[in-house]
């Protein structure tokens, strides 16, 4: 095994393998040891996502067994404009889904500072041209004040949102205290996304009753999604918010170049993106909050970014909750401005980043991290992560870095995880005229 292998015999190791074959790269060397290291087990599959039909090997949520069937239903309600009908106006009816705010050519996030569900109008490419539809009034819109967080490989997210507030295990063991109003859900014991997504569809004004879901054509599926529930049981937010955290489950950036350099295909990076990597997981300590095959973990840190009301969201301000972050959670004052550690795949795919949507490229977070200056003059210093400090990385090691985020871990097919159409045959994910113009519906 390499690890076991001196450093002297190593770079002699090196030394041969670089004259007698011309594929040999020192690079992915030093890549593949340094993960060693760092992996618990001592083997890359620490790292590797797996199959989205593997369910075997996909964390799975206490009470929701992944199967087939959960998934294609989920696959169906996430962008289902029909269950819309608790717009606060009827034009807002029937033109918005999960998928609004999730837009899946954006990352699964909203492909602008902040997702608008209700009162939303238009998408433009990726979500970036939508509006406030008129009529509707700023205190009317459903939006939140985060921005919201991708949903790319959240099976490995056991509490949810930035403050993890969601699920009743894991980070929030101790935190019953605080299972008040749509935290109360914790209480039925599911982890983050089982718990979350019940309240999720009340939050994003979506009606769920057996007979919308009878017109929408969506009973057959329940029953053979959910054969062992009573059918008095069967048609409900429960089990649409399992069908719903089933299907996110099976989003996995198992594309990515990394993940396929991980499995084997050594070329599938090239030599920039393994040095970006190798600085990620060493020099850089990026790996010290990223951790794991998803790059994320539910530990909660500041860094000191801006809040979205001062970048200039929708119905925000100094005194919103969200800018607490896991504090405005526990209550707790160590807890305060410090938020959950986000995946960061496919990040290139909607330039708006962290919680309050400060920074607009990869190349402006990495420098950021390099810079090591929280930007937020509302967050104490002694909030601040001991690990956010100058990295003094050059120019040419930010743009590496920079080029393994961009490309390294872009998963360029998420397009397999979208339905061709929904139930109701609407457009999606938004059914508002202009976005129906927008997305070639009409
Ligand atoms: C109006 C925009 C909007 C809509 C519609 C929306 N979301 Fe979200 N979503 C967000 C925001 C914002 C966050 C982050 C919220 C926070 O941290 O407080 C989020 C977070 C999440 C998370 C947590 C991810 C994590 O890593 O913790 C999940 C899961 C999720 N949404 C699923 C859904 C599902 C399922 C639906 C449909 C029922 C939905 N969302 C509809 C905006 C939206
Ligand atoms: C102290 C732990 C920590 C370290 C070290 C760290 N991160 Fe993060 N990272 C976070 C947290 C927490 C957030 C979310 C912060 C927020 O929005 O308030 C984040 C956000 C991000 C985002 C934006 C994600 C999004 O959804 O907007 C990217 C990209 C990122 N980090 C990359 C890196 C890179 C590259 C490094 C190494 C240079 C690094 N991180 C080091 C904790 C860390």
């Amino acid at each position: 095994m390499i690890r076991k292998i001196s450093t002297v015999s190593m770079l002699a190791l090196l030394v041969l393998a670089c004259t007698h074959d011309p594929l040999f790269d020192p690079l992915d060397y030093q890549l593949e040891s340094r993960l060693q290291e760092l992996s618990p087990d001592g083997t890359l599959s620490h790292f590797i996502l797996p199959d989205s039909d593997d369910f075997n090997s996909i964390p799975q949520g206490v009470g929701n067994r992944l199967t087939a069937e959960k998934v294609a239903l989920g696959k169906m309600l996430f962008y289902e404009t029909g269950l819309a009908q608790d717009a606060i106006y009827d034009a807002g009816k029937g033109t918005y889904s999960c998928s609004t705010c999730h837009v899946p050519s954006a990352g699964f996030m909203p492909g602008r500072i902040q997702g608008i569900a209700d009162g939303g109008v238009g998408f433009g490419l990726n979500g970036e041209s939508r509006g406030m539809m008129n009529g509707y009034n700023e205190s009317d819109l459903d939006v939140q004040g985060a921005r919201a967080l991708s949903l790319l490989n959240v099976a490995y997210v056991t509490n949810t949102t930035w403050s993890g507030q969601f699920g009743a295990r894991y980070a929030n063991e101790g935190t019953e205290y605080a299972w008040t109003d749509i935290r109360e859900v914790n209480h039925m014991g599911l982890d983050g996304l089982e718990a979350q997504n019940i309240e999720g569809t009340i939050i994003h004004r979506m009606r769920v009753s057996p007979g919308l879901l009878d017109t929408l054509g969506y009973i057959p599926m329940f029953d053979t999604a959910f054969p062992e529930f009573p059918e008095s049981e069967r048609y409900n937010r429960v089990t649409v918010s399992l069908a719903l955290s089933a299907y996110l489950r099976t989003l996995l950036a198992n594309e990515a170049p990394f993940q396929l350099w991980l499995k084997g295909d050594r070329e599938a990076m090239d030599d920039q993106q393994k040095a970006g990597a190798a600085l990620f997981f060493g020099k850089a300590g990026c790996y010290r909050c990223h951790k794991g095959a998803s790059l994320n973990s539910v530990e909660f840190h500041a860094l000191g970014v801006l809040d979205l009301y001062q970048t200039g969201g929708f119905n925000t301000s100094p005194e919103d909750i969200r800018n607490y972050g896991r504090g405005g959670f526990t209550g707790k004052t160590e807890d305060m401005r410090k938020f959950k550690v986000p995946g960061i795949y496919n990040m290139a795919d909607s330039p708006f980043y962290f919680h309050g949507g400060s920074k607009h490229s990869l190349h402006d977070v990495v420098e950021y991290f390099n810079k090591g200056i929280p930007e937020n003059p509302d967050v104490p210093g002694s909030q601040i992560s001991s690990f956010f400090h100058p990295l003094n990385l050059s120019e040419q090691e930010v743009q590496g870095l920079t080029e393994f985020l961009k490309k390294g871990l872009h998963d360029p097919n998420l397009q397999r995880y979208v339905p061709t159409s929904v139930l109701s045959g609407n457009c999606f994910p938004n059914n508002d005229p202009l976005s129906r113009a927008h997305l070639g519906c009409d």
